[in-house]
């Protein structure tokens, strides 16, 4: 993921290093708790920092190796924060056949990034997801919150038109 927004310093990563410490207390003696624990880490902080690795492992007793497979097996995971506004574009099969595949490519040249980048502002993450069960009403994206359906290039447009890249919508 690129590096547009790297947070803020020393109090940002005393911050989190508090939490991923509340977070591992209170399930590492659980069985099962690695995917717990890097959910209850992202939903708190938005990302799972690089520097939290050890510690989750050192938790619950398992190598690095194994605790970043796993955040880098699925898609959800990030390892870096994301912007403002986290936009994810289904890319499975419906959506794909439907005009995904031009569509994305537009999100991509309208927001200056790739898939699994932030771009420089921090303003927009973009992300692909894989179904979003909304096949009926393919192509389909996550913008915040909210989910669009049948989105176009040109919807997808006014889509973005809407929201201010300093706006709080992500998450
Ligand atoms: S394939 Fe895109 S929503 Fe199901």
């Amino acid at each position: 993921m690129s590096a547009g927004h790297s947070g803020n310093g020393h109090a940002e990563s005393n911050r989190a290093a508090f939490e991923i410490d509340k977070i591992v207390a209170s399930v590492a003696d659980k069985p099962g708790a690695l995917m717990p624990v890097l959910h209850a880490v992202q939903d708190r902080l938005g990302y799972i920092p690089p520097d939290a690795v050890p510690t989750i492992a050192r938790a619950l007793n398992l190598s690095r190796a194994e605790v970043h497979g796993v955040i880098s097996f699925y898609h959800d995971f990030r390892s870096a924060p994301p912007g403002r506004n986290i936009i994810r574009v289904c890319r499975a099969e419906s959506c794909q056949a439907m005009g995904a595949i031009e569509l994305a490519a537009h999100i991509q040249k309208r927001l200056g990034i790739e898939f699994g980048q932030t771009s420089a502002d921090g303003g927009y993450t973009l992300e692909p997801v894989y179904c979003l069960g909304n096949c009926a009403c393919s192509p389909a994206i996550v913008v915040g919150l909210d989910i669009h359906g049948r989105v176009t290039p040109e919807r997808f447009d006014e889509i973005i038109s809407a929201i201010s890249p300093r706006g709080t919508e992500s998450r």
